[in-house]
């Protein structure tokens, strides 16, 4: 993870390199164990506090954290737009003050603005991991895609990836597309080119705009139509019965063996078919499964690994 001023944050899949996912991913999967256990429980990270604030509504992401943190032993404290004084004009900034007084060791924050999380690194000294800001990253997904992913297949390496639908209005589609091609997957983006970024293939990505070409992939990884984030009048899709005609991920359009994914909360008949969702061949529930082993190998990276030694300032020996 980047060190930035001194403490280590997660905001971005750009914090992290190859050797970072890969220690991630294997502490992840030694947690697996403990869940299989009884007392789903170790003392790891007792006595530190984990502070979740969501201005944007979560069910998987914001529950994840919570129980993660749970299950490591740290205190939890978790605080939505509603029903905080967010809701009576409190500014994000005073928001984060008010509970860095309480002396979190790590801040996890949701947020509709692209580059909160970065501005809230500012305001508080806990480790700041980013649950979503915007259409901009939302790297823990990203990281529980790949374990998702490494589990099923073995490998990442040369894993064939297509990427369907509402690519532009995407924090997951962007965090995916930088993490899949940093472990070597390949990513082909399908899907009307009114939703698709232009020049995105710059990142090192293919893009197609016919359905068709799902064939070749080895996980088919279907977005959500992002409804509110389109901006009201801008017509990205004539209708949505439209799009799922030509888009949506129906059985008729898959191989057996074909992998399906999906961050959720799905639109089911719209991107993807009911069926195609609670088929043996998607991974949706092992996705929210992986949520929770993946989150609490983050926040025990991001707390418990020594910094990484600054640089030597140079030595001006004195003349005598
Ligand atoms: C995603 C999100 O909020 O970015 N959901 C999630 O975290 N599981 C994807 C989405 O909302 O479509």
């Amino acid at each position: 993870m980047t060190d930035r001023d001194g403490r280590r944050h997660l905001l971005g899949m750009a914090d992290v390199d190859a050797a970072d996912v890969e220690r991630i991913l294997d502490t992840a999967k030694s947690f697996e164990a403990v869940l299989d256990r009884e007392v789903k429980k170790v003392p790891t990270l007792r006595g530190r506090t984990v502070m979740t604030l969501f201005f944007e509504s979560s069910t998987r992401t914001s529950s994840s954290f919570e129980l993660a943190a749970k299950r490591l032993s740290a205190d939890t404290m978790s605080l939505k737009a509603s029903g905080s004084s967010v809701d009576k004009g409190e500014s994000l900034k005073d928001t984060v003050q008010t509970i860095s007084a309480y002396g979190p060791d790590v801040v996890v924050i949701r947020h509709a603005g692209i580059g909160a999380p970065g501005l809230v690194t500012r305001w508080t000294d806990a480790h700041v991991i980013n649950a979503g800001d915007g259409k901009h990253q939302h790297p823990t997904q990203c990281l529980l895609d790949l374990y998702t992913m490494r589990e099923a297949l073995g490998r990442l390496d040369g894993v064939q990836v297509a990427i369907v639908g509402d690519v532009l209005h995407s924090r997951v589609a962007r965090s995916n597309i930088q993490g899949f091609r940093m472990m070597g997957a390949e990513v082909l983006l399908v899907g009307p080119k009114t939703l698709i970024p232009r020049g995105i293939e710059a990142t090192g990505v293919r893009v197609s705009h016919d359905i068709r070409d799902i064939a070749d992939a080895d996980v088919v990884y279907v977005l959500r139509m992002q409804r509110e984030r389109m901006a009201e009048g801008a017509a990205y899709v004539p209708t949505l019965q439209e799009y799922t005609a030509r888009w949506g991920v129906t059985r008729a359009r898959l191989r057996p063996t074909q992998l399906v994914m999906h961050p959720g909360p799905m639109n089911r008949g719209v991107e993807i078919a009911t069926d195609v969702a609670d088929a043996a061949q998607s991974l949706i529930l092992r996705q929210v499964e992986a949520g929770l082993v993946t989150r609490m190998a983050v926040l025990y990276d991001l707390v418990t690994r020594p910094y990484r030694e600054p640089a030597a300032a140079p030595v001006v020996a004195a003349v005598a």
